[in-house]
């Protein structure tokens, strides 16, 4: 299988993995031909792409971070969470923190997993699986930062209810797309306090947790907010979820704006460290990630394009790519391998997802 952008869907290809609504319902079931009517819709529900079954790739794994079912209880819970929230400001500890610890067991299983967070889920649940993803990130970077078991969870906690203060700003101001006013951006510099003030009334939350969502805002020159703290009056947890936070909100679609390939958000991370991002927690991110997952469709700098079919864990730089079409444009008779650790000439010159 591989990732195939929206605008390139024809009918007659079909789905390699089912495609979720933000209620966790099934929307279209893996193995589903796509139809023109299909195409249609899906452009209207402004998802990115999905990932489509074909004979040349059809052998390929992507690797999952975390199983479905852990992200669609963690989904549904933050959903929950968010809503009881809204209702009366309180909300489930237990309910939440269930699904979070399957997310630290199935990644402490797996902590080398090149990571692959395009999942992919319809705008309107941006926050949820925002929210989802990181947690996932911040578990993994904790991981390989070397946290123990306690800080971890606390990372975790801190992490998936990070944005739980935007159940306090108007709807409006959240959902509008594209800029704010300042009045509007001053209300949305408030969510990290509110969060705050949410998250301690609950006794079996940390502090450290709780925290994490006061300072996911806050930056390493002191021009974050809500508190403009500066470098390391952050805490590490919170420079992860931090760092975490930024990488997907870069890389998730939006209404108003594409979201960016994880090789170009990767560059924006490495050319802000210290500006915007922790170095430390950078270096955990640009480590963690890699900038061309299973799955990526690339073209290489002989203009051959080709689908990304392994990760070299030294240069995740230089991936394995199956080449399918020849620099022309014409299919390839029979797909060619290249590693590119191996072939120094070549390179991965464009994403074309
Ligand atoms: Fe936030």
């Amino acid at each position: 299988m591989r990732f195939c952008p929206i605008d390139q869907l024809q009918p007659s290809m079909r789905l390699a993995r089912p495609l979720y609504a933000e209620t966790g319902q099934v929307l279209l079931s893996a193995g589903v031909e796509l139809t023109p009517t299909y195409i249609t819709r899906l452009k209207r529900v402004g998802i990115p792409g999905l990932y489509i079954g074909e004979s040349e790739t059809e052998d390929l794994v992507i690797p999952e971070v975390i199983s479905e079912k852990t992200r669609q209880q963690a989904v549904g819970s933050i959903r929950d969470a968010f809503k009881s929230i809204q209702v009366g400001r309180t909300f489930d500890v237990a309910a939440v923190s269930q699904p979070v610890n399957s997310i630290i067991d199935e990644i402490s299983r797996n902590p080398n997993v090149a990571l692959n967070l395009t999942e992919i889920r319809t705008y309107d649940g941006y926050t949820f699986g925002h929210s989802v993803n990181v947690c996932v990130l911040s578990v993994i970077m904790g991981l390989r930062s070397g946290l123990n078991e306690l800080n971890l969870k606390e990372l975790a906690m801190g992490a998936i209810l990070h944005d739980v203060g935007k159940t306090e700003i108007p709807e409006q101001i959240i959902t509008k797309p594209g800029g704010l006013s300042d009045e509007e951006m001053q209300e949305v510099r408030k969510h990290p306090s509110y969060g705050f003030d949410i998250l301690r009334q609950n006794k079996s939350l940390s502090l450290a947790a709780c925290h994490v969502a006061f300072q996911h805002h806050e930056r390493p020159n002191g021009k974050g907010y809500p508190r403009g703290l500066q470098g390391d009056q952050v805490s590490f947890l919170g420079r992860i979820a931090g760092v975490a936070d930024a990488y997907d909100a870069m890389t998730s679609e939006r209404v108003y704006r594409p979201g960016m390939a994880p090789a170009e958000a990767l560059r924006v991370v490495r050319q802000l460290t210290n500006i915007q991002f922790d170095p430390k927690a950078a270096a955990l991110l640009l480590d963690t990630v890699t900038p061309y997952p299973v799955g990526t469709l690339v073209r290489l700098n002989n203009y051959e394009v080709g689908v990304v079919i392994d990760t070299n864990h030294r240069d995740t730089y230089r991936p394995v790519v199956r080449v399918l079409y020849q620099a022309d444009g014409r299919k390839l008779p029979a797909p060619a391998e290249v590693d590119l650790a191996k072939e120094q000439y070549l390179k991965v010159a464009e994403v074309l997802t």
